[in-house]
């Protein structure tokens, strides 16, 4: 695609790529709070505790009685020369107000036909213009829907809805620092937007305080990283939040290395991703995101600026290895290790009922489900798509990956299926391809990811290998799969294992470990579907399609970035038998709450009262 090349071009200009070996952590880092004292020098002493670190009842301006977040009507509001100052701490950062994109589209002062035009739905639904953003954000329904550009689906005019009234555009830890204690001491609901990828929307909140955290942007090269407790000695990437799948990769592969990240090309892999865990073409081999961290630099609930390792605030850095963003602290910075470049072989190509007729169709899926077990324990990753369209089925491997394997391992990985598809009659071209290195793998396979559509709900189940063991359970799962494709559910699959690395104690969700297939299935509604039709469909979507997964997968679970937010049993489903320990950390490490995600660790306190009665984020943040 070449608008998106060129693109690529242009963001990988700005951002830096440090070649130079480094000490183990940068001189920036701190083990304390920065001397933010310092910098409140000649500050107005009437907002000046708004700014100050510490405990969070330090401040006698918090009324931590009030049952909501504060909001621009409440008397306890930051008064205009509180955010004024908090723009001139932050050297101008702050943008108030930011617009909506499709503001553009609606009557008001920021018509723009013209600009309107250019949000094609092809335009609109590619991640680029979204990431770059100071609220967009991936999942339009989560964000309630108020300014979406009218050719995908017409709002009735422009208002913020869920987006956040202010947005500090980070790019130091002391920016964090500032923001984090303003929302603290006010009371104003904070909210963590990296790239807006999150499924349930969890970087937006109606009239919030949004830290953005995309342009930090730097990527550090580590020759030789060694942590003795986790048993690592090797080289080590230290990268800024914001950078992305596609810039790390890159970096990575300048010096021969890969790491672990998402398939996604613009997933903020340093971000949300890796906080909650975060699988990636690799995972069959190195585990989860999360499970190659070494380290984190955070900004905690209290202000501070710390380091969280093996050594140096353990709980945190347990926490935030799997625990989920938005929960126990605003990361700036992440060391993840860097594992040796590798040969990868792929294969693409798709085949439909259309051809096939539909006997045919199925009986090559069933068929599919047996090879799944060997495919997830040779650590390869595919990514397979079955599409309902007018009662026809489409299937895709988009692709099949098999990274470390020559075309005859991977070859010999898929022959007894391809042997029963040619049985069965289905024609198929499986271009079987290899590449010498990761990268040109990863960006020749992966889909352009695309923007959530208006009329669409997604949840996910971690199905274990008890699925796949026996004839009968493949034979049970592939009814359920098939089932779900007749009542016009689309389904995304990834066939995988998440390799349990050595010395690997973390909060990664304990129900990746038996994993063979990450399932997803999306609900569609009518476009103009009322507000209680939408809720109707999406409760029967979790009560029956969902259930239906559940009940044959008992004790398994979800995964938390790619998921529902009516998800039953959340706590459970996206953490295992690690969400007691999560629980505790999360009232010792935020007691006050500051930090909340839909879904989150300790979310269960709060609500958002959404305008609508939809789960979205248009609405006050409030106790349960
Ligand atoms: C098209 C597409 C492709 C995807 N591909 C993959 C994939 O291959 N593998 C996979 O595992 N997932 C994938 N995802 C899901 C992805 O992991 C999640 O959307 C993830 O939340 C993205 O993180 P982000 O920081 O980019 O997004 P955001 O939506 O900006 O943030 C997600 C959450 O993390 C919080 N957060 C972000 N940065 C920080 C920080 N520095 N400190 C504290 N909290 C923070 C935010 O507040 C929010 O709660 C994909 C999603 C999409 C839409
Ligand atoms: C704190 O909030 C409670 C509940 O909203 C309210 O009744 C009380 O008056 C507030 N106190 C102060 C000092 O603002
Ligand atoms: C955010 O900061 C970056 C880095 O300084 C800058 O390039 C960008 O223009 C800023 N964006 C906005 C919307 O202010
Ligand atoms: C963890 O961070 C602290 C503080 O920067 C540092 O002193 C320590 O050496 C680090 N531990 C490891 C194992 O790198
Ligand atoms: C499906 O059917 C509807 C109604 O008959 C039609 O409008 C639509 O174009 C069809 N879609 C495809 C992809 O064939
Ligand atoms: C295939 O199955 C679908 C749904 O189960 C049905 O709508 C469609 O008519 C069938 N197609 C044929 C050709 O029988
Ligand atoms: C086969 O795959 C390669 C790599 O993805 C691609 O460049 C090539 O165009 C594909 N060939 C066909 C016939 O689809
Ligand atoms: C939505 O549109 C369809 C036809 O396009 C119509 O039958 C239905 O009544 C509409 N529903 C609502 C809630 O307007």
């Amino acid at each position: 695609m070449a608008s998106s090349t060129f693109w690529l071009t242009a963001v990988l200009a700005v951002s830096t790529v440090s070649t130079t070996a480094s000490p183990l952590l940068s001189t920036k880092a701190a083990t304390g709070a920065l001397d933010i004292n310092l910098d409140l020098q000649g500050v107005n002493p009437a907002v000046k505790p708004l700014f100050l670190p510490g405990s969070p009842n330090s401040a006698a301006t918090t009324n931590t009685t009030s049952r909501c977040k504060v909001y621009p009507e409440d008397s306890a509001w930051p008064s205009d020369e509180a955010w004024a100052q908090l723009n001139e701490l932050t050297e101008g950062r702050v943008i108030t107000a930011p617009t909506p994109l499709a503001a553009v589209c609606y009557p008001g002062k920021d018509y723009d036909a013209a600009q309107c035009a250019k949000y094609t739905i092809a335009a609109w639904q590619k991640s680029y213009i979204h990431m770059i953003d100071p609220i967009e954000m991936m999942s339009p329904v989560a964000q309630g829907l108020t300014c979406s550009p009218p050719t995908l689906y017409d709002s009735h005019g422009c208002t913020r809805g869920g987006f956040p009234m202010y947005v500090v555009n980070a790019t130091e830890p002391k920016h964090v620092q500032l923001a984090v204690n303003f929302a603290r001491n006010t009371g104003v609901r904070l909210v963590v937007k990296n790239t807006g990828h999150d499924f349930l929307g969890k970087s937006g909140g109606k009239d919030a305080l949004s830290i953005w955290t995309h342009w930090m942007k730097d990527i550090e090269y580590i020759e030789e990283y060694v942590d003795e407790k986790l048993g690592y000695r090797g080289p080590a990437f230290k990268s800024g939040v914001g950078v992305q799948a596609f810039e790390i990769y890159k970096a990575a592969h300048e010096k021969g290395r890969v790491v672990v990240g998402g398939e996604g090309e613009t997933v903020g892999v340093m971000g949300g991703y890796i906080q909650g865990g975060g699988h990636s073409p690799l995972t069959g081999l190195y585990g989860t995101g999360a499970d190659s961290v070494l380290a984190f630099e955070v900004v905690t609930a209290d202000g501070e600026f710390v380091v969280a390792n093996s050594t140096s605030h353990t709980d945190l850095f347990w926490a935030l290895r799997g625990g989920g963003g938005s929960t126990f602290g605003v990361a700036t910075s992440v060391t993840v290790k860097a594992h040796p470049d590798l040969e990868v072989t792929a294969s693409r190509f798709s085949f439909s009922s259309a051809q096939t007729g539909n006997e045919t169709f199925w009986a090559a899926i069933r068929s599919y489900v047996d090879s799944w077990i060997a495919n997830a324990d040779a650590g390869t990753y595919t990514y397979w798509t079955l599409v309902p369209t007018n009662g026809t089925f489409a299937f895709g491997f988009s692709p099949f990956f098999a990274p470390g394997k020559s075309v005859e391992e991977a070859t010999a990985l898929l022959q007894p299926w391809f042997n029963r598809l040619n049985d069965l009659g289905v024609k198929f071209d499986p271009n079987i391809t290899h590449f010498d290195n990761y990268y040109d793998a990863w960006r020749s396979s992966f889909p352009l990811e695309a923007v959530q559509k208006p009329n669409v709900a997604t949840a996910s189940r971690l199905f274990p290998r008890a699925n796949f063991e026996t004839a009968e359970k493949r034979q049970e799962l592939y009814e359920h799969i098939r089932s779900s494709s007749e009542k016009n559910r689309v389904q995304v699959h990834f066939n995988m294992q998440a390799k349990d690395p050595a010395n690997n104690d973390n909060a990664v969700n304990s129900h990746w470990r038996p994993l063979v297939s990450f399932s997803m299935q999306s609900v569609r509604w009518p476009i103009n579907s009322t507000a209680v039709e939408i809720l109707k469909i999406r409760k029967d979507f979790q009560d029956i399609d969902m259930q239906s997964w559940r009940d044959i997968s008992p004790g398994a679970g979800g995964y938390l970035a790619e998921a529902d937010r009516l998800e039953p049993d959340f706590g459970n489903a996206f953490w295992g038998d690690k969400y007691p320990k999560l629980l505790e950390l999360k009232k010792k490490l935020d007691p006050q709450d500051l930090f909340f995600a839909a879904t989150g660790v300790g979310s269960e306190r709060w609500r958002v009262e959404s305008v609508d009665g939809l789960p979205n984020e248009n609405g006050k943040l409030c106790r349960v």
